[in-house]
């Protein structure tokens, strides 16, 4: 089970964090992972200047957009 946090704390939150965490939400549902993942909320990571902030399992990943999502999402969350 892989654990996605991404961050709604007020940074990120003006960043777009809503954004992502609909894509997120799609993206587990386009690749039927309901089972294998879970999607949550998380209060400011701490690293508000380079959000959207996530958290997958342990690892931190800043900078999160639309731009780049798809990308992020294949590689940790689809391919690890
Ligand atoms: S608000 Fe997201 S890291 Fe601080």
């Amino acid at each position: 089970m892989k654990n996605i946090s991404i961050c709604v704390g007020s940074s990120c939150h003006l960043k777009g964090s809503y954004k992502i965490i609909e894509m997120a939400k799609e993206f587990i549902a386009n690749h039927n992972l309901e089972d294998k993942v879970t999607l949550g909320g998380a209060f400011c990571l701490g690293r508000c200047t380079d959000g959207v902030t996530i958290k997958i399992d342990d690892e931190i990943i800043c900078g999160v957009c639309p731009e780049n999502f798809q990308q992020i999402f294949e590689e940790k969350v689809l391919n690890a």
